[in-house]
């Protein structure tokens, strides 16, 4: 599987999503099952939020990760905008760690922007840095302008990291936020990379689509996730509560599209040829 490296640390490029996970008891044996099946599968990096579930998301992840040693996982996770303050920030870092079992993050992130000016934010995470709660800090929901106002602050040159949406069906940040990092090697997080299961079908009913998964054998949600890895310098979260998808998941990232597969992709969903609205969930 490729890696991505977050300054000095590589992790592999598919992590883990947890958005709605946590949230229903009885769900629970099998949302642990998928997490643990792939941590146990090479995977590390988890991507949860103080918001997902009200924290049940990171306290799943910390009883998920329980048994596995913490310097081998790549934890993320995020706090609202409204706490981006450095009062709140520690107190909703500390909150996090609670609940995640942990005494450190690897990646905190401000979830999307919000009223605080970025220039607190920014130092109250260069503090939480130096004072080694997280190891590293970064962003996400950011467009292109939004990044370049960030790169004026001071801490710029530490940014680790914008998580956006990105998938087969959303592709406006391939006309300036993901080649800017790519550019800087600044790790793209993709959230949503199977459409968040494309349960209207409007991808995975495609005909080109169904043909290109068959060629290799693969589901058509696999092939989306291998659509969006096939980028350098990308990490894709998928989110699953079903240890088979799971499965499935890890062995879509390693699949290589041809470049007449990625060109027959690209006839069906054109990139981006002009700025479009950084899309938002
Ligand atoms: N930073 C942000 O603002 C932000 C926003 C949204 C999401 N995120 C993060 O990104 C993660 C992923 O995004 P997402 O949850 O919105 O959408 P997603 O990962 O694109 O889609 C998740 C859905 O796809 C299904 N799925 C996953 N793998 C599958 C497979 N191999 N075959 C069939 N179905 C499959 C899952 O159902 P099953 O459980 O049945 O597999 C689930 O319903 C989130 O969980 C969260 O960690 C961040």
């Amino acid at each position: 599987m490729q890696q991505i490296k977050f300054q000095t640390t590589s992790v592999p490029a598919l992590g883990i999503g947890t958005w709605h996970m946590g949230e229903q008891p009885q769900q629970r044996p099998a949302e642990l099952q998928a997490l643990r099946y792939g941590l146990d599968h090479g995977l590390t990096v988890i991507d949860t939020a103080e918001m997902y579930g009200a924290g049940r998301s990171e306290s799943l992840v910390g009883e998920a990760i329980q048994p596995y040693q913490r310097e081998k996982l790549f934890l993320i996770s995020k706090f609202y905008p409204q706490n981006a303050t450095k009062k709140r920030m520690r107190q909703s870092l500390t909150a996090s760690l609670q609940r995640l079992g942990t005494d450190y993050l690897d990646l905190y992130l401000l979830h999307w922007r919000g009223g605080v000016p970025l220039s607190e934010t920014v130092a109250g995470l260069m503090e939480l840095q130096q004072a080694g709660k997280i190891r590293h800090w970064g962003v996400s929901n950011f467009d292109q302008v939004d990044l370049l106002e960030l790169q004026q602050l001071n801490g710029a040159p530490y940014l680790a990291a914008n998580e956006d949406l990105y998938n087969l069906g959303e592709r406006g940040v391939e006309f300036d936020v993901l080649p800017w990092q790519q550019q800087r090697q600044i790790p793209f997080i993709a959230y949503s990379p199977v459409a968040q299961g494309d349960v209207r079908g409007y991808l995975t009913n495609n005909a080109t689509v169904k043909a290109i998964a068959a060629t290799h054998q693969l589901s058509t949600h696999q092939l989306l996730l291998a659509w969006v890895l096939h980028q350098p310098g990308l990490l894709a979260i998928p989110q699953t509560s079903d240890w088979h998808h799971m499965q499935a998941n890890i062995a879509a990232a390693e699949i290589s599209l041809t470049p007449a597969e990625l060109a027959a992709l690209d006839r069906e969903f054109p990139a981006p040829t002009r700025k479009q609205p950084l899309a938002i969930i």
